[in-house]
């Protein structure tokens, strides 16, 4: 029976581009499950859109120093030709600075203040004088009160997840100034999350013990055993849908408030561009309504946003928030500001045409149960020993051989045998078993089962050798070579899901664009024959290429340069010596040198003695530069030397003067290299 899906992906944050961390938890299987929905003939809307507001786009304008607006201009061109250019197939993707968006949370929010859904409360809440603003989320930081982390922001910590009041955090600081805050006394809605508590054991604890995902279940349970607590949905920003109620100028809605209203908004967008009506996918008991999110957004989808939609009265609850983990990158945290990560607009472009590789990739490792790591290396190793091996490889053979036995027609196949018999069941199977696991959001293991399909081929061909048989028994070698053909047509429609632009490009090889051995989901199990004998199918062309060690040296040197560069941003700098007077700086006396002889100091890690030549006479100077230089390195060198410093023993030796070196972050040092200076030249200032 075909049912309604309502599919929504979490809306992204226009502040930066899509990286594989987004792809991995909420893009890539919401995609798979729509496009399956579609196959099996649903009626699935599939819906998306930029998350526009909110903190993170303030602050990324203000240290850009251009406007908001002008940063989720950028970011949500740039998101949403991504999302096209990887093949996810929104019905409609949205933005909630859209006019439609504005109006339908606005809309909302009157509702449930009409309905004294809202509790009006004046509170002390963080101020920064010197910014003259109140510091709502992400402008604050501080010790979350549950795990300790100290890089905690006001509405939520990043670290086990928690979501507070900004006032909640311990040793708050302004990350606009770095100031300490004050309190200062401002008027907000809050909506009093204890008051649907009882519902939402109801309707969760009891209700999706055993259908939704465990990690999602014990969020949600731990929340709730906690005790729900009245919740801001205002802000004093000046970012945002401004508040539609008596005293609040100057006020916008919380992001967290107006995000989630954003699917129903791209909904309605959708249906008035389509002429349908919007309403039941979002009112009819009979729409299935499916959040796809990352775990740090669990809480608003299974109980705030939940919280709203049962307030206003009149909308369906999500039937399943299938949430996923986290995913890292090469054994650490992705990071946007670190810029540790892999984006998609960047994947796109040193990978033209290798959509499929990172889809297959990303699903074959999603973190469905537990964090998962991305890395190079088992990119190129599934692409090469899956795609290439396993899947390409069968394909190859199949088109190559019924090209060179039969001119690429279909043969006729005569008796089958047992194993023939068996292998024409098994494809017939296939349909069910993927489907069973994605309906169960179990997107890896569905994958791993269509590979499965594709390894059977594999091993189909390698057992039955038609390369040999066409020597011996042309017959039985048509038979194998049909029996292979059908299971390469059952990929070409299988596949689509996870690999679409392999299964397009199958499609075509195979010649299946006319109706007659156009084959559905369904119709894998249930037709005889997928192709028919006789048919005529196209040349081979290669579906997956192999991944060189080059190319995955070069991904591997672009992170290890964003690494460098994170450790010289995040040198710890000296702070600047207590102020000198011109007289004192006057009394050193600094001249250029040259290194005559150096030899390591015995017993000892850091010491040379040096032959200096200091212009006036030749002096030695016991320097702490071992760890960097060896000595025969730096005879001949041209160096900066103080050569009024008192004298002093180390390790029994006297030293006449000091090198000057700097160092770098590190922890290496440098010669303060005078090239263009003669030995004896003294320090002048100018
Ligand atoms: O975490 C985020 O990136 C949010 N922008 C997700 C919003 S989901 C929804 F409610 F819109
Ligand atoms: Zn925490």
């Amino acid at each position: 029976m075909p049912k309604r899906y309502t599919i929504t992906t979490a809306l992204p944050y226009t502040n930066g581009p899509i990286h594989i961390g987004h792809l991995a938890g909420v893009y890539v299987p919401a995609d798979i499950y729509a496009r399956y929905l579609r196959l099996t003939g649903h009626d699935v809307a599939f819906i998306g859109g930029s998350d526009e507001h909110g903190v993170p786009i303030t602050i990324k304008a203000k240290n850009e120093g251009v406007s908001p607006q002008d940063i989720v201009d950028k970011y949500h061109a740039i998101i949403k030709k991504s999302f096209e250019d990887f093949g996810i197939t929104y019905d409609n993707y949205s933005r909630t600075s859209a006019p439609i968006h504005h109006e339908t949370a606005s809309e909302f929010f009157k509702t449930l203040d009409e309905k004294g859904e809202f509790i009006e409360e004046t509170s002390e809440q963080l101020y920064d004088a010197e910014a003259n603003q109140f510091l709502a989320d992400r402008f604050v930081v501080g010790t979350c009160p549950k795990c300790g982390n100290e890089e905690s922001y006001g509405d939520q910590c990043e670290n086990c997840g928690t979501s507070h009041n900004a006032t909640d955090l311990i040793n708050p600081k302004s990350a606009i100034t770095g100031n300490v805050p004050t309190l200062k006394q401002t008027k907000h809605w809050f909506l009093p999350l204890d008051k649907h508590e009882a519902f939402l054991k109801e309707w969760i604890l009891e209700g999706h013990k055993k259908d939704w995902k465990p990690n999602v279940y014990g969020q949600v349970k731990s929340w709730i055993d906690d005790g729900l607590r009245p919740r801001a949905v205002t802000r004093d920003l000046d970012w945002g849908i401004p508040v539609p109620a008596e005293g609040g100028e100057g006020k916008v809605l919380y992001v967290w408030f107006d995000a989630p209203i954003g699917y129903i908004s791209s909904t309605k967008e959708w249906a008035a561009r389509e002429g349908k009506d919007w309403e039941p996918y979002w009112k009819d008991k009979n729409t299935k309504l499916v959040h796809f999110i990352g775990k740090d957004n669990i809480v608003f989808h299974c109980i705030i946003f939940p919280s709203m939609l049962k307030a206003e009265g009149s909308y369906i609850l999500p039937e399943n928030v299938p949430a996923n983990e986290f995913l890292n990158l090469e054994g650490n945290k992705l990071s946007t500001s670190k810029n540790w990560a892999v984006w998609l607009p960047e994947y796109l472009e040193d990978f033209p045409g290798q959509q499929d590789v990172l889809r297959y990739v990303l699903n074959a490792n999603a973190p469905e149960t537990k964090d998962n790591d991305f890395t190079w290396k088992d990119f190129q190793a599934r692409n090469n020993n899956e795609l290439v091996a396993i899947f390409g490889n069968f394909i190859n053979r199949v088109v190559v051989l019924t090209n060179k036995y039969y001119e690429g027609v279909v043969p006729e196949p005569s008796d089958f045998n047992a194993v023939d018999e068996e292998t024409l069941a098994a494809i017939k199977a296939y349909p069910d078993v993927i489907a069973s696991s994605i309906e169960r959001y179990r997107f890896r293991e569905a994958g791993q089962e269509l590979m499965n399909l594709a390894r059977l081929g594999n091993k189909y061909l390698a057992d039955a050798e038609p390369w040999k048989m066409i020597k011996v028994d042309e017959d039985r070698t048509k038979t194998i070579m049909y029996v292979a053909l059908q299971i390469a047509s059952a990929l070409a429609t299988l596949s689509e899901p996870f690999l679409p632009f392999t299964s397009t490009k199958l499609k075509g090889i195979l010649n299946l664009g006319s109706s007659a051995v156009e084959t559905s989901w369904n119709e894998v199990s249930t037709k005889q024959t997928l192709l028919p004998a006789g048919h005529q199918i196209g040349k081979a062309e290669l579906l997956f290429s192999k991944i060189e060690d080059e190319t995955i040296q070069k991904q591997l040197d672009k992170l290890e340069a964003s690494k460098k560069a994170n450790e010289i941003a995040n040198a710890t700098v000296e702070p600047e010596k207590e102020t000198i007077t011109f007289e004192d700086f006057t009394k050193l006396d600094i001249r250029v040198g040259t290194i005559l002889e150096a030899e390591k100091m015995p017993k000892t890690k850091k010491l040379l003695k040096l032959k200096v030549d200091t212009g006036i006479d030749t002096r030695t100077i016991v320097s702490g530069i071992a760890e960097s230089f060896s000595a025969e390195e730096v005879v001949g060198k041209k160096v900066t030397v103080l050569v009024n410093l008192a004298p002093r023993a180390l390790r029994g030796v006297e030293s006449q003067g000091m090198i000057l070196m700097t160092e770098t972050p590190d922890g290496k040092l440098v010669f303060v290299n005078p090239d263009d200076a003669e030995v004896g030249n003294g320090l002048q200032v100018s």
